[in-house]
C-alpha cells in the first residue's frame, strides 16, 4: 500500500488536521472525526476498525458493478504500464480513446455521437457550457447565452456546475450565481403540485420553462438541462406529462435540450440511459459515475450529429483537459461496460431487481414518517413528513434526514439524505437479500426517528 498502516483514530487526526472535505462542515468534522473507509467488495464496505456496511448509495451514485472487481484493477494496472498516460491535444490518440467513444457512440441512443471526454460530471457540465456559447455564435446566434434549469438540480460544483444547479446553499457560497443561469419549479409535486393531480402538474411544472422562455425572450436562451430523474435534489421522478412537453417546448423555440445523465446514466433506471427510460431526446448528454463505476474518474458530453456539424465548421475547439480521455479511465470504462453487459446488469435491473427494490421501497409508504416514496430502476426516494395526509413538511431545522443517515451508519447501512429525503441508489449486483436488509433496516431507523422526533 502507497499509506502508512495507523490506527483509525490517527488517520481521523490526520484528516481532520489537513483535509478539507466536500459538502462538510469543517468544525464538525474537526469534533466529530470522518469514519475510515478501507475496504470494498459486492455491496459492501468496511471501516477501519473492521466494521462492514451495506453501502445503498453505491459510493456517490457510482459504484455501479460494487466494489472488489479484480477485472478492473487488473485492467488499470496494464493499462498504466503499456502506457499510463498521453494527451489527446496533438492530434494525437489513443487506442482506450478511440474504442470507448465508439462505444459510447454505440450505446447512447439516436443521433449522440461525438465523444468529448472530461473528468468528473461538474467539468463536463462546464464543457457543455461552452461548447453550446460556441455553436450558437458559430450558428451567427451570438445572443443565445442562457441557460435554464431547475431548482433542486445538481450539475456539478465547479463554478458553471454550481450556477447550473439549483441548490441555494451551493449559489450562497461566496456568492457565485453567475449572471445568465435561471432556475424554474422542478417537477416535484408532492412540494410544489397543491391539489394538482401529478399528470396535470407535470403539465404545469413543463409550463413554466415556457413562460421563462418567454419572460427572457426566446433569442437569448441557448438550451434547457435537466437530469432525468433528479437525483441528489431528492429522487424526484416527474410526471409522466412532463418530459414529451418539455420536449416540445425547446423544440418549439429552437432550444437545445442536454440531459444530465451523470446519475440516471448505465443503467440506474433500468436502461443505458435515463432518457430512454423517460422517453426523451436530447441533443447533448451528460455522462459520469456509472460509465466507470467510479474506479477511475471519468466523463464525457456527448454531442448529437446537428450539435457537431456545426463545430466542425466553427474552427479550433479551444477547449480540453490534461486528462482529457486519460488511458487509464478509458480502459476501465470499456471493461466496465463489458462486465456490464456479459452479466446483463441493464435488463436485471429493469425486469428484476429493480421492480423487487421499488416494491420494497413502497413497503415503507404505511410508515407515520413516510409521506411518499419515488423512485425508478434502482433509484429510491423516501420524502419524510410531519403531517402525511396535509404534506406537511418537518421543521428543516430539527434535521430528521441527517438523523435518519447517521442513525444508518451506526446500524452498519448507507443511506442518504438530503433535506428530509432519504435517498437509495445500491450498486447494480444488490442482491434480493440484501434489499430486504436495505428496506428492513430503513423501517427500522424510520421507527426510531419516529421516536425522536414525536409523530406516531
Ligand atoms: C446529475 C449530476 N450532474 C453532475 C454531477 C457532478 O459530478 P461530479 O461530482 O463528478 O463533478 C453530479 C454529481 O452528483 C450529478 O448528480
Amino acid at each position: 500500500m502507497a499509506y502508512q498502516n495507523r490506527s483509525a483514530a490517527d488517520w481521523q487526526r490526520l484528516d481532520a488536521r489537513h483535509h478539507l472535505h466536500p459538502f462538510t462542515d469543517p468544525a464538525v468534522l474537526a469534533r466529530d472525526g470522518a469514519r475510515i473507509l478501507c475496504k470494498g467488495d459486492g455491496v459492501y464496505l468496511w471501516d477501519a476498525d473492521g466494521k462492514r456496511y451495506l453501502d445503498g448509495m453505491a459510493g456517490l451514485w457510482c459504484v455501479n458493478v460494487g466494489y472488489g472487481r479484480t477485472r478492473l484493477a487488473k485492467t488499470m494496472a496494464q493499462q498504466a504500464e503499456e502506457l499510463a498516460y498521453y494527451n489527446a491535444f496533438f492530434m494525437t490518440a489513443t487506442p482506450a480513446q478511440a474504442e470507448l467513444a465508439a462505444r459510447i457512440a454505440d450505446l447512447t441512443p439516436g443521433a449522440l455521437n461525438h465523444v468529448f471526454f472530461g473528468n468528473s460530471g461538474s467539468d463536463a457540465n462546464d464543457s457543455i457550457v461552452r461548447t453550446v456559447w460556441h455553436y450558437w455564435r458559430t450558428l451567427g446566434q451570438p445572443k443565445r447565452r442562457v441557460f435554464i434549469s431547475r431548482v433542486h438540480a445538481y450539475h456539478g460544483s465547479t463554478l458553471t456546475g454550481a450556477s447550473l444547479g439549483g441548490w441555494k446553499n451551493m449559489h450562497a457560497l461566496g456568492d457565485t450565481l453567475l449572471p445568465g443561469f435561471e432556475h424554474i419549479m422542478p417537477p416535484y409535486w408532492y412540494v410544489f403540485g397543491g391539489d394538482l393531480t401529478p399528470a396535470d402538474f407535470g403539465l404545469v411544472a413543463a409550463e413554466a420553462l415556457e413562460k421563462k422562455i418567454l419572460e427572457i425572450g426566446p433569442d437569448n436562451v441557448a438550451a434547457f438541462i435537466g437530469e432525468p430523474v433528479m437525483g441528489a435534489g431528492g429522487v424526484i421522478v416527474p410526471p409522466a406529462t412532463y418530459w414529451p412537453e418539455v420536449q416540445r417546448i425547446c423544440r418549439k423555440y429552437g432550444i437545445l435540450l442536454i440531459a444530465d445523465e451523470v446519475i440516471c446514466g448505465f443503467g440506474r433506471t433500468g436502461e443505458w440511459f435515463g432518457s430512454q427510460t423517460l422517453g426523451i431526446a436530447p441533443d447533448i448528454m451528460t455522462i459520469a459515475k456509472g460509465l466507470s463505476s467510479g474506479y477511475a474518474p471519468i466523463s464525457a458530453m456527448v454531442l448529437s450529429d446537428d450539435v457537431y456539424r456545426v463545430l466542425a465548421n466553427g474552427g479550433e475547439f479551444a477547449h480540453g483537459y490534461t486528462y482529457s480521455g486519460h488511458p487509464v479511465s478509458c480502459a476501465t470504462a470499456l471493461e466496465n461496460i463489458r462486465i456490464m453487459e456479459e452479466e446483463n446488469l441493464v435488463a436485471r435491473v429493469r425486469d428484476d431487481i429493480g421492480p423487487y427494490f421499488q416494491l420494497k421501497l413502497r413497503s415503507l409508504s404505511d410508515h407515520p414518517l413516510v409521506g411518499e416514496v419515488r423512485g425508478v430502476g434502482l433509484l429510491g426516494g423516501v420524502e419524510l413528513a410531519r403531517n402525511k395526509a396535509t404534506r406537511t413538511l418537518f421543521d428543516p431545522t430539527l434535521k430528521v434526514g441527517a438523523f435518519c443517515m447517521n442513525l444508518a451508519f451506526e446500524r452498519g447501512v448507507i443511506i442518504r439524505a438530503i433535506r428530509d429525503v432519504l435517498e437509495f441508489s445500491p450498486p447494480l449486483i444488490i442482491t434480493h437479500q440484501q434489499v430486504d436488509t436495505l428496506i428492513d433496516e430503513t423501517r427500522a431507523i424510520l421507527d426510531a426517528a419516529a421516536q425522536q422526533f414525536a409523530v406516531t
